[in-house]
C-alpha cells in the first residue's frame, strides 16, 4: 500500500536517505530497523511529507504522494508519531483523543451530508471513539488527567493512541517502545497486533530487536542511508550483513 522508489535525500553533502525502495504490504507490521544515522526518521518524514526529496517517488496504493504536504497525506490516511516530541494541547487525555478523531480520515463530507443536522450524534461518535481507545490502551483510568502532567512512558502510549484515533489505515510510529518500562512495552505491542488484526497497517521503527522480531510480518534494514537488507524477521536474524551492521553489536 505504501511504496517507495529510489527515494533519495541529501542533508548538504551527507546522503541521509540513498536510493531506498521497498513496499509496505497491506494489514502488515513492517519494521524498519538500522544503526543510529541510518535514515529510518529521515524515511519517516519523507513518506509524510515532512521533508521533499532529492530523487525519487512515494505512491499510496496506486497513487503518487511525492511532495504532497503532511496534512495532505494525513488525510488520505496515514497517520505517524515522532520520535522525540510529544506535543500535547493542553487538554485531557480524553479530549486529546475527541480531538484527534473530529479529524477522522472517514468523515468525509458525504458522511456529513448523510447525517445532516445530526451533529450532536456525530460528536457523541467522537465520545465513544475516545473512550474505547482509552480502554484498549489501559489508559481509562487517567481519561480526565492534562496529557502534559503524564509520565513519559503514558505520554507516549497516548501519543500511539492519538495516531489511531484520526483513523488511519497506515500507522507509521517512530520508535513508540523508547521510554517504555517492561510492562508497557508488552502492553503496546500487543495492542499494535491487535490492530493489524483487525486490517491496519503498521511501520515501525524500533530499536527494541526482541520486539521488532516477535511482531513484525516483514523487515526492512537500512545502514548509511542504504538499503542493506529485507525480508521475514527468521531471514533478517541470520543475514550476514544485517548481523555485521546491526545486529552484532545492539541486539546479539
Ligand atoms: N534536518 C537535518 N539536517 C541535517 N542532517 C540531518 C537532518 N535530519 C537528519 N540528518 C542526518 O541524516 C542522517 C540520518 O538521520 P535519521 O534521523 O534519519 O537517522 P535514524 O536512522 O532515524 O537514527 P536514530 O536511530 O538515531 O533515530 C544522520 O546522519 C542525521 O544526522
Ligand atoms: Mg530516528
Amino acid at each position: 500500500m505504501l511504496r517507495v522508489h529510489d527515494l533519495t535525500r541529501r542533508f548538504g553533502r551527507l546522503t541521509a536517505l540513498d536510493r531506498v525502495s521497498f513496499e509496505v504490504a497491506e494489514a502488515t507490521i513492517h519494521g524498519l530497523i538500522g544503526p543510529n544515522g541510518s535514515g529510518k526518521t529521515t524515511f519517516f518524514n519523507l513518506a509524510t511529507g515532512f521533508l521533499q526529496p532529492n530523487a525519487g517517488k512515494v505512491f499510496w496504493g496506486d497513487r503518487e504522494v511525492t511532495g504532497l504536504a503532511p496534512h495532505h497525506i494525513s488525510r488520505l490516511g496515514i497517520a505517524r508519531t515522532f520520535q522525540n516530541t510529544s506535543n500535547f494541547a493542553n487538554l485531557t487525555l480524553r479530549d486529546n483523543l475527541v480531538v484527534a478523531s473530529r479529524n477522522r480520515v472517514q468523515t468525509s463530507v458525504l458522511h456529513r451530508m448523510l447525517h445532516l443536522g445530526s451533529a450532536r450524534s456525530e460528536e457523541a461518535d467522537h465520545g465513544r471513539t475516545a473512550d474505547a481507545i482509552l480502554e484498549r490502551f489501559g489508559i481509562g483510568h487517567l481519561a480526565h488527567t492534562i496529557a502534559a502532567d503524564l509520565p513519559g512512558g503514558t505520554q507516549k502510549i497516548l501519543g500511539v493512541a492519538i495516531a489511531l484515533a484520526t483513523g488511519p489505515r497506515l500507522l507509521m510510529l517512530d520508535e513508540p517502545l523508547a521510554g517504555l518500562n517492561p510492562a508497557e512495552k508488552v502492553q503496546l505491542m500487543d495492542i499494535l497486533r491487535s490492530i493489524r488484526a483487525e486490517g491496519l497497517t503498521l511501520l515501525l521503527i524500533e530499536h527494541d530487536m526482541k520486539a521488532i522480531m516477535q511482531a513484525c510480518d516483514r523487515i526492512t534494514v537500512l545502514s548509511y542511508g542504504t538499503l542493506l537488507a529485507e525480508g521475514s524477521p527468521a531471514e533478517i536474524s541470520r543475514d550476514p550483513a544485517t548481523i555485521k551492521a546491526y545486529l552484532g553489536t545492539e541486539a546479539a
